[in-house]
């Protein structure tokens, strides 16, 4: 699946990313910056962040309990369509996902 990561400045990045990794990993591997994941994507560090662009929403389903709850501890403002990048699994149907990268992750 194709996904468009957008930079504080606008650029924008699209690659393929493998299926069943996660966003956050296909950011890693292809060598987008913005994401720290200190934490290696075990929703407990919070510098995966992204803001979803509003168009491409509705291919996610909703933040789990741990994700929602770490949300809360993002370097940059939490806005309703923030998540964290490495609890966005990879599935086919994730293509044409945008996502914007916060100004900074900590
Ligand atoms: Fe740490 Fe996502 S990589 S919360």
């Amino acid at each position: 699946p194709k996904i468009t990561y957008v930079a504080v400045d606008g650029t924008e990045q699209a690659v393929e990313v493998p299926l069943g990794t996660s966003v956050m990993r296909g950011a890693v591997l292809n060598d987008v910056d913005g994401i720290v994941a200190q934490c290696g994507g075990n929703a407990q560090c919070a510098t995966c962040h992204v803001y979803v662009d509003e168009t491409t929403l509705d291919k996610l389903a909703p933040a789990a309990p741990e994700e929602d709850e770490m949300l809360d501890f993002t370097a940059c403002p939490r806005r309703p369509n923030s998540r964290l990048s490495c609890q966005l699994d990879v599935t086919g149907d994730l293509d044409g996902l945008i996502v914007h990268l916060p100004e900074r992750q900590n």
